[in-house]
């Protein structure tokens, strides 16, 4: 019977040290000291040993028990601390790898050139708000005085959307200038940045998708002399302190009176005259930059003001062909082409 044990001993270590996972060893332990276990068995056969041999072959089957426990309880622990080795190995970061470069983006030249003439509005005290690119017949023509039907709604060559009766793509950021007036009272002084659309073949100079800027300001005591003032000292700033400016009287349906503005052309000034054949103002000597006039008085009647009381004035500027000139550039599709070799010239 002690040479059984012996053997019992030895396969059970043997087994212990081949195992690989930990439920291997429970499985080892449960083969050889569970209930129906093979040392149970062996130790069923006490009842025949002579009553001087019975203890000492129970206690030596009690010590192979706890030599057997205790060795499953370090193979355990090793088996325990491998897998955490393992995984310590496995995933280490390896910090001498070079590291992955981001290449850094920056502002789009268009938008810079937008928040450069807003930051100059922002510095008057003017507040920034903008509206739907997707508008109504309402907003973009009804309010702003366009009569049904009136020819003026050709000038703009809108794009419908099948969305809705009305639905429309806005021609220009006037329609802003009625939501705010019906959401807010004066005094107001208002820049609206943002994307218009138009049905244009797009070429070097037109695309059907381009940039306004609105402004406007509304008040009691609002005259066209504040209109001329604020539009001045902005195209001074944003051109340059000796900068021409010249308003020419126009019409828009929702200004009256209304006037173009133009400012000298930066090309010609250098001789001081127009140039023929020049290639900026092809030989005018003048840039026409902005659409203004004293806003008409439906326009204040259409959005719930009373005109005998409150006046203003309104603004809009394309700023495409201001950020081409800006650049000395000539054609707008780099600007919508997205072509990072191009872009990547004009950081902010
Ligand atoms: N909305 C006009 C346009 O797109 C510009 C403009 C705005 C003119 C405000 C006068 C007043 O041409």
């Amino acid at each position: 019977m002690r040479a059984e044990l012996a053997g019992l001993r030895e396969q059970a270590l043997t087994d212990i040290a081949a195992c690989q996972a930990e439920t291997e060893l429970e499985a080892v332990r449960v083969r050889y000291l569970g209930k129906k276990g093979s040392l149970n068995a062996i130790l069923r056969g006490l009842g025949g040993l002579s009553a001087e041999e019975r203890p000492a072959v129970g206690a030596l089957a009690n010590d192979i028990k706890d030599e057997i426990l205790a060795r499953i309880a370090e193979k355990a622990s090793e088996l325990a601390s491998d897998g955490l080795r393992r995984s310590l190995a496995e995933e280490r970061t390896d910090v001498t790898l070079p590291g992955r470069a981001r290449p850094r983006g920056h502002t789009h030249p268009l938008r810079a050139v937008e928040q450069e003439i807003v930051g100059i509005f922002v510095a008057m005290g003017f507040s920034v708000a903008e509206g739907p690119e997707i508008e109504d017949d309402f907003h973009n023509f009804g309010a702003l005085n366009f009569p049904p039907d009136h020819p003026a709604r050709d000038t703009q060559d809108t794009l419908f959307l099948t969305l809705a009766d009305d639905a429309l793509l806005r021609t220009h950021t006037s329609p802003v200038q009625i939501r705010v007036m019906r959401s807010q009272r004066p005094p107001l002084r208002v820049i609206v940045p943002g994307a218009c659309y138009r049905r244009d073949e797009p070429d070097a100079t037109h695309s059907p998708m381009f940039h306004q800027v609105e402004g406007f300001m509304v008040d009691e005591q609002v005259t066209f002399a504040d209109l001329k003032g604020v539009l001045v000292h902005f195209l001074r700033r944003l051109f340059g302190p000796e900068t021409g400016v010249r308003f020419r009287p126009s019409f828009f349906p929702f200004t009256e009176p209304s006037a173009e503005v133009d400012i000298a052309c930066s090309a010609c000034a250098v001789t001081g005259r127009p140039t023929p054949g020049c290639r900026v103002c092809r030989g005018k000597g003048w840039l026409e930059v902005l659409g203004s006039g004293m806003i008409h008085p439906n326009v204040l009647r259409a959005v719930g003001y009373d005109p005998e009381v409150v006046r203003g004035f309104a603004f809009g500027m394309g700023i495409d062909r201001l950020a081409l000139l800006r650049h000395d550039l000539d054609d707008l599709r780099l600007f919508f082409e997205n072509d990072l070799r191009f872009l990547g010239q004009y950081p902010s």
